[in-house]
């Protein structure tokens, strides 16, 4: 399985890091991450250079990490800096480090052989801003590969037969979508005027209408980042007028058929109410990991490992266009990288 290397991908997110040792496999490589004690985090391979036992099964001294077997000790750099058996510290006993940036909520990884680039992660504001905004996250592991998740995001026409809190009765009719692209970034609007509105929505809108002008659109940023805004408005007012609840769908390949799924939203309304977060979080965990997981799973297995659904010859719906779009962008810069290199 070829990945989008020079790219940025979450590692984590930010409260999951801190000073025990977290393994975690990343584009099929170990990885451990922890935070020095001033804060910083640190990603090294999982892999000790003595007898390869996984770095992620010792501990924290200060800011290195010692090796549970035998005791060899590691900076956050990967150079290692204490060898408890004397004599020299061997040349080859390092292990690579990788670099990480934490922004929006998220500990993001940069796996490639060129220098990290910050200026490549997309501007995923107001996430990780906590002045007047409320978060609720979370996190599931798929067991598919990513690009069917890709798939299933970019096109929303799902949520009609898949997620009953948010589906709402007669709305592909009228809804009307929209494609756009804008350099490797690809848009993929859903705009439902005068729609009846979700029981989701309904929790934040506080309207009495039964109908508003409602929007689901998603902005997909290489390899696998995705801004959903979300919203609703009275029917023909602005958008700011109305609610606005953006979320995150952001997936890292573990393996070539398994997907750590990072997700999170964010509202301006009733923030600090501990009981809408809860509702917010079974909601929303029902429709992905009750509704969205199973049926992606299961695509996976009906698939088979290895295979690339494209080169199935699937039918292609209307719907369809942003995620063929995203596949083909994906694949021709994991071709430019390949070719680079
Ligand atoms: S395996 Fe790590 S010190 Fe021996
Ligand atoms: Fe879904």
């Amino acid at each position: 399985m070829e990945y989008l290397r020079n790219a940025w991908y979450v590692a984590g997110s930010t409260a999951e890091i801190g000073r025990k040792p977290l393994r975690r496999v990343l584009l099929g490589e170990p990885v451990v991450l922890y935070r020095k004690e001033d804060g910083v985090p640190v990603a090294l391979a999982d892999r000790c250079p003595h007898r390869f036992a996984p770095l992620s099964r010792g501990r924290l001294v200060g800011d290195d990490l010692q090796c549970g077997y035998h005791g060899l000790r590691f900076d956050g750099a990967g150079a290692c800096t204490h060898n408890p058996h004397g004599g020299a510290i061997p040349r080859q006993a390092r292990v690579r480090s990788f670099p990480l940036l934490e922004r929006h909520g998220f500990v993001w990884i940069w796996m490639g052989e060129a220098d990290d680039k910050p200026e490549l992660l997309p501007d995923l504001a107001p996430f990780g801003r906590h002045d007047g905004y409320a978060t609720v996250d979370g996190y599931l592991r798929i067991a598919a590969n990513y690009q069917l998740i890709t798939d299933n995001l970019l096109d929303l026409s799902h949520v009609e037969f898949l997620h009953a809190a948010f589906a709402v009765e007669d709305v592909l009719e009228t809804s009307r979508t929209e494609l756009v692209r804008d350099g490797d970034t690809i848009h993929s609007n859903r705009w439902k005027p005068a729609c009846k509105v979700s029981r989701f929505l309904r929790m934040f809108w506080g309207s009495a209408s039964e109908r508003g002008d409602a929007r689901a659109n998603m902005r997909w940023d290489p390899p696998a980042i995705m801004f959903l805004d979300v919203g609703v408005t009275e029917v023909g007012a602005p958008v700011a007028d109305g609610v606005t609840t953006p979320f995150l769908h952001l997936l890292t390949p573990e393996t070539a058929t398994s997907t750590h799924y990072f997700w999170a939203m964010i509202r301006d309304r009733q923030v600090g109410d501990a009981e809408v977060d809860e509702r917010v979080r079974r909601i929303v965990t029902q429709a992905f990991a009750e509704e969205d997981e199973p049926m992606i799973e299961a695509q996976q297995q009906q698939i088979g490992p290895g295979v690339d659904l494209m080169d199935l010859g699937p039918v292609l719906l209307q719907p369809d266009a942003a995620a063929v779009n995203a596949r083909r962008t994906l694949a021709r810069l994991i071709a430019a990288e390949r070719s680079a290199t």
